[in-house]
């Protein structure tokens, strides 16, 4: 879209988060949209808020727009636990918006309206809106103003390009409900999973997409404790790409090295078997 040509490389964010930025290349791109998607109980709402612990310092603010699903009280109240969750953090660089009240308005002119007065008041760098289809879902009861996703989509994407913070909307998709126009708009997917019937009923993370980065494809276990998320990424080897080994090492047994085309080939695992 548009806002690839205005925004060509940024920095990136590091998360810290164990294992995840591993999966993700780095950490995300400033300025850029993210989706943070998955079945209800995945733990969305929990990576959003251990994300915006992690990224938020002096000078780089959130705002965390909450709207129609739980409560904001009772959404901190299950935060709260984390080891992540720093209360010192609420009303001085993280900023909590209920957009519930304007929402049972229908009025999509006065959301966009509200959201955009508390992105000049806060100025946030940071921008998490949980969850973003209930919002959404909201304003199409109604039928007022925009009335379809597509044309939403592209106001709130007018509006946060005009904020350059980094976006992360939380929203709650069934795993096989993967066509919706928000994932041609997103720079960045990640789909979370609870294989409640598999074998071993873990929880699974996946970077669906993720604009100029190199990420770790395929599904990654992860764990929720009183610590938040934890990632197990595979081990990448950092000398595995510089140095590329090659040719054979000679075993010193003479005999062996001929039998062998000149020896054991460099790089490689090497099985010894007998009784
Ligand atoms: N202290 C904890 N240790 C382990 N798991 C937890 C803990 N607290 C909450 N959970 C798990 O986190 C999940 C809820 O995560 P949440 O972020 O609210 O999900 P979502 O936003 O996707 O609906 C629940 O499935 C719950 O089992
Ligand atoms: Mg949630």
């Amino acid at each position: 879209m548009e806002r690839e040509t205005l925004a060509p490389r940024r920095h990136l964010l590091p998360t810290g988060i164990t294992g995840l930025d591993t999966i993700l290349g780095g950490g995300f791109r400033e300025a850029s949209l993210n989706l943070i998607a998955g079945r209800p109980g995945t733990g969305k709402t929990t990576l959003a808020h251990q994300l915006m612990f992690a990224l938020t310092r002096p000078g780089r603010t959130a705002l965390y727009l909450t709207a129609l699903g739980e409560p904001p009280a009772k959404m901190l109240r299950h935060q709260e636990q984390y080891a992540f969750f720093r209360p010192e953090e609420l009303h001085r660089s993280i900023h909590f918006l209920n957009l519930a009240a304007v929402g049972g308005s229908n009025d999509t002119e006065l959301m966009l309206q509200k959201i955009q007065e508390a992105v000049e008041e806060h100025k946030p760098s940071l921008v998490f809106i949980d969850s973003f289809r209930s919002l959404f879902a909201a304003l199409h009861r109604g039928q007022t103003g925009v009335t379809g996703l597509p044309a939403f989509l592209h106001q709130m994407a007018l509006l946060m390009r005009g904020w350059q913070a980094t976006t992360f909307l939380v929203a709650e998709y069934l795993d096989p409900d993967r066509e919706d126009p928000l994932f041609t708009v997103a720079d960045g997917i990640l789909w979370l999973h609870n294989q409640a019937e598999g074998n071993d009923g873990s929880r699974k993370l996946e970077v669906v997409k993720l604009r100029g980065q190199e990420t770790l494809p395929g599904l990654h276990t992860f764990r929720i404790s009183h610590e938040g998320l934890r990632v197990f990424a595979p081990w990448v080897n950092p000398l595995a790409t510089r140095i590329a080994p090659v040719g054979r090492a000679d075993t010193g047994i003479r005999g062996l090295d001929g039998m062998l085309g000149g020896g054991i080939r460099r790089g490689t695992s090497f099985l010894v078997a007998g009784p």
